[in-house]
């Protein structure tokens, strides 16, 4: 089955215009498309199938009690399948059933250690203000988006490990599943904490995972007993700090 994969338009600022890629059986968005859901607009009616996993930005500004069912009731509307903490098995054209698990997974800070704990929370602090996200009333702050994460993680951890009717996985994190997912213009500093998790445990019970908040292009390999996992980012990011250069809003992966 062919995926197209597109994250990170962040129309709220960035213009862009997608397109459905040719041969493309389903459409991946893989978050923080539009933190003021206007853009979700232009995939309305879109040729294939679109599934859907918020990103980060999706919440900002927003309690999240009320954001979820608005935004559920937002992609229903649009005919999008929203995954969080769901799967849905997609039968291709090739008559193989592909499951598809999703969650936003946000991050659990766990990337470096308990060692590094303290300089990653201090880190996370400054990604939460910016979101500006309530829980309950309370802001969603690095301890809040910690507990969430780990509920987002054990969920995703029995459903991998689930057995059923379907030829391959694919994981839809909007978090990134490995420090190999790390922005090389960053890499090993707290603040990746705030956008990779260490699930590559989780890997090998995945035929291919796609993410996205990482504003830049991953396509990597990683091969274990079971075989070998393919990561796939497809984010447009920022244009103006250059993110967005040469960026294909028609890349397509096959599984
Ligand atoms: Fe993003
Ligand atoms: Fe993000």
């Amino acid at each position: 089955m062919r995926l197209q994969v597109v994250s990170d338009l962040h129309l709220e600022t960035e213009v862009f215009q997608p397109q459905p890629a040719p041969g493309a059986e389903l459409l991946v968005l893989a978050g923080d498309i539009d933190s003021t859901w206007a853009g979700l607009e232009l995939f309305r009616g879109w040729p294939v199938p679109v599934v859907f996993v918020a990103g980060n930005h999706e919440f900002d500004g927003r309690e999240m009690t009320e954001a979820w069912p608005a935004l559920r009731e937002r992609c229903q509307e649009l005919g999008f399948t929203l995954l969080e903490r769901e799967r849905t098995v997609v039968s291709g054209a090739d008559g193989r059933r592909i499951r598809f698990v999703g969650t936003t997974r946000w991050c659990d800070f766990n990337l470096f250690g308990d060692a590094q704990s303290e300089r990653v929370l201090r880190a996370a602090g400054y990604f939460m203000r910016v979101q500006r996200s309530t829980l309950d009333g309370l802001p969603f702050d690095a301890a809040a988006v910690r507990i969430e994460a780990l509920a987002c993680r054990r969920w995703l951890a029995d459903e991998l490990a689930t057995s059923g009717d379907w030829d391959a996985t694919v994981a839809i994190t909007h978090f990134g599943p490995s420090f190999l997912s790390a922005d090389p213009r960053y890499g090993s500093q707290p603040g990746t904490a705030s956008f990779c998790n260490a699930d590559d445990d989780l890997l090998p019970l995945a035929q291919l995972w796609i993410h996205g908040h990482l504003h830049c292009r991953h396509d990597y390999r990683v091969r274990h007993d079971a075989g070998e996992t393919r990561v796939v980012c497809n984010a447009r990011g920022h244009g103006r700090k250059g993110e967005a250069d040469g960026y294909d809003g028609l890349f397509a992966v096959d599984v």
